[in-house]
């Protein structure tokens, strides 16, 4: 029987919730996480940061490791010189890994290093290349990596800490990166990420965007089951209205 793809279960749920785990209590988070899985959320987002490209330092492998969940496993590296580091996320389970060009003097030659890495949870699932973009970067980076990565991932605050405003000219920027990934004829995910509550997640579901990061709205300390069921709920609202507005 042939295994979907990372890539392709993402393509076919999109546009799919990520749910970050920052605000998360990790000591209670593997419950946490088959309660959300069972109300249909299909992605966990691990914010990895290292305390040089970002003033806070996280978690790494042995925690992406130890999280037994048939989720996919989102890794977004926030960290500086991914190259030699990368391989470590890998067998530690990642299906996703998001490395930033900004931290990175060879970010096209750790996309390459990734294409020939097998999925440690199963190598038939390929892995997904992600690269992120902070607020202030221009998006035209990008365009010398288009033929070497899966998914593009807009951040809609500086990364850092959860919890914070998403910031307005995000929009623009999705848009830009839509036409961005039309020209190249490629076919690339486009994700955001940052900022994203119950206020505004229908609307950034309808920008059209694949992938939808999620935090603390999700892991606020109080009710993580019902606002993951809200939010699942928001994202297919938003995505009809983008349908619909596409058609008219
Ligand atoms: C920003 C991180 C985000 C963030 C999401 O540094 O990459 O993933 O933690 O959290 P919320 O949804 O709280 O902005
Ligand atoms: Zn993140």
């Amino acid at each position: 029987m042939t295994v979907p793809t990372a890539f392709d279960l993402l393509r076919e749920s999109s546009p799919v919730v990520s749910v970050g785990i920052l605000t998360a209590d990790l000591l209670s988070l593997g419950p946490e996480l088959t309660l959300l899985e069972r109300n249909g959320v299909k992605v966990v987002h691990v914010d990895v940061m290292d305390g040089c490209f970002c003033p806070m330092m996280t978690v790494g492998p042995p925690l992406i490791k130890a999280l037994k969940t048939p989720l996919l496993k989102d890794v977004h590296l926030m960290i500086d010189e991914p190259l030699n580091k990368v391989a470590d996320y890998v067998a530690a389970g990642a299906d996703i890994i998001t490395i930033h060009p900004e931290g990175c003097a060879h970010a096209h030659r750790v996309l390459q290093q990734m294409r020939g890495m097998k999925n440690a949870n199963n190598p038939e699932r390929g892995l997904v290349r992600g690269v992120g973009l902070n607020p202030g970067t221009p998006l035209e980076a990008l365009e010398p990596l288009l033929d070497e990565l899966e998914l593009i991932l807009i951040l809609a605050v500086n990364p850092g800490w959860g919890g914070q405003k998403f910031i307005s000219s995000t929009r623009g920027r999705v848009e830009k990166a839509k036409r961005m990934i039309a020209v190249s004829g490629h076919e690339i995910l486009l994700g955001v990420d940052g900022g994203i509550t119950r206020d505004n997640i229908a609307e950034v579901a309808a920008l059209g965007v694949d992938l939808i990061v999620t935090g603390s709205a999700v892991f606020d300390g109080k009710a993580a089951e019902a606002n993951a069921k809200f939010m699942l709920e928001a994202v297919k609202k938003g995505a009809r209205c983008q349908v619909s507005g596409a058609s008219s």
